[in-house]
């Protein structure tokens, strides 16, 4: 089997060329070196993925520069410091001109006394080679000395064509297709990190797009959750709270999961028991509406989610972070669906072949792995199994023998 080496790694920009939605940022890079050394040094400031690192990348290619890479504990240490100032090891050689030195990702170093940044700074007076600096957020204060000293070039978020237009060319060469709706369905979701969008793709060729499609809303009902528990734990109790859960998508029974999860996780000391007892009667009313189909008890049970939970904890502070988890109750049950799922597929697959029922056959399914197993190579082509069907067989039977050699020693 062929290695797997990720998308970003496989299609990682080398050349000005490659380097798609950026122009400005590219000339400005080029007028850098025309005049270098007026200044000494580069800041490449913007979002995510957008080519920051990989700019200084294709730089070194194109002016055949070394690329040496600096981080923030090296500022910190007088020999790597001599090092970076040193000539460049092979510069004496042929090939290379000389060296650049890449500070890749400075949002992190400190100010304080041993700082970082004053190093940094006392490096660009002393270094004779190139500079660049990468940073998320070069405008924070922190940074205000070393903007001065920096020519700052202004990375910006692709559009949703420039991120296409990338995926498309790496379908290409690929050789694999995928439908418009998908393709724009990621373009979307990256908002305009390409990193983002290229691990999407990874996971549709890996696991299809339906499965993608179906990750990607669970992935947008999470983040519409997040908020709402941030409302409903941090926010004070008023008129609104009970309309909190109108706007998602999720039913009533499954935000009853995360709430259930995350009230620990957001309340202390005996705001944890009343809140948990709010949760108790929004539990009872649920259990009633499924015996007696009395749906009218959707408004009970949404008030004691939402005005109950919420009026259970007098100390709100919408500002502090908490980390609201995922039920684990959930994932469990999606993924059984899936195995569900994947073991109705293969078996309509050999109701067909064997011209039985559905019926039957899943009952014999049990015997699948081996009746597969046995099957002569032609026909079991004939059933259009996939990959994952392979797997899920192998599983199975795994399972079914450590079950049998269990029973032996029983
Ligand atoms: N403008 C672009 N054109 C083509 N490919 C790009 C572009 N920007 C990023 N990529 C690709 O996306 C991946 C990530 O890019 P890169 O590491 O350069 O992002 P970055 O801006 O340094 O992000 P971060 O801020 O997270 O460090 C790489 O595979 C790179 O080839
Ligand atoms: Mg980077």
């Amino acid at each position: 089997m062929e290695k797997k080496i990720p998308l970003i790694e496989k299609y990682r920009v080398e050349r000005f060329d490659d380097i798609v939605g950026q122009d400005i940022a590219v000339q400005e890079v080029k007028n850098f070196f025309k005049t270098f050394p007026r200044q000494k040094a580069l800041i490449f400031n913007g979002p995510v993925g957008t080519g920051k690192t990989s700019m200084a990348i294709a730089l070194a290619h194109e002016y055949n520069y070394e690329l040496f890479e600096l981080n923030a504990s090296d500022l910190r240490n007088r020999a790597s410091l001599d090092e970076v100032l040193k000539p460049s090891l092979e510069q004496s050689s042929l090939f290379k001109k000389g060296k650049v030195i890449l500070m890749d990702e400075a949002d992190g170093i400190t100010t304080t006394d041993r700082g970082g940044l004053p190093e940094l700074i006392a490096l660009l007076s002393k270094t004779h080679y190139p500079i660049i600096i990468t940073a998320n957020d070069i405008w924070h204060k922190k940074f205000s000395l070393l903007r001065q000293k920096c020519k700052i070039v202004n990375f910006k978020e692709l559009s949703e064509s420039d991120i296409k237009f990338i995926l498309i060319k790496v379908l290409h060469a690929e050789n694999k297709r995928i439908s418009l709706e998908t393709l724009t369905l990621i373009a979307k979701q990256s908002r305009g990190d390409v990193r983002a969008a290229l691990n999407d793709l990874q996971s549709v060729l890996d696991i299809g797009e339906e499965l993608f499609a179906q990750e990607i809303s669970e992935r947008e009902k999470q983040e519409s959750i997040f908020n709402i528990l941030k409302k409903l734990f941090q926010r004070p109790f008023d008129s609104n709270t009970i309309k909190l859960f109108d706007s998602t998508g999720m039913e009533l029974d499954e935000v009853l999961l995360w709430v259930e999860e995350n009230i620990p996780e957001a309340y202390q000391g005996e705001f944890i028991a009343r809140a948990y007892d709010a949760l108790s009667k929004a539990d009872i009313f649920r259990g009633r509406i499924y015996r007696q189909q009395y749906w009218r008890f959707l408004v009970y049970e949404n008030f004691f989610l939402s005005a109950g939970i919420s009026a259970s904890s007098k100390f709100k502070n919408i500002t502090k972070f908490i980390q609201y988890k995922r039920p684990s109750r959930i994932l469990k049950i999606f993924l059984a669906n899936q195995k569900n799922q994947r073991k109705k597929a293969i078996v309509e697959k050999y109701a067909r072949l064997c011209h039985v029922s559905k019926r039957k056959a899943m009952k014999e399914s049990f015997l699948l792995p081996f009746i597969l197993e046995q099957m002569d190579p032609k026909t079991k082509k004939s059933m259009d199994l996939e990959d994952k069907d392979e797997e899920f067989l192998q599983e199975k039977k795994a399972a079914i023998i450590v079950a049998a050699g269990l029973n032996q020693f029983r």
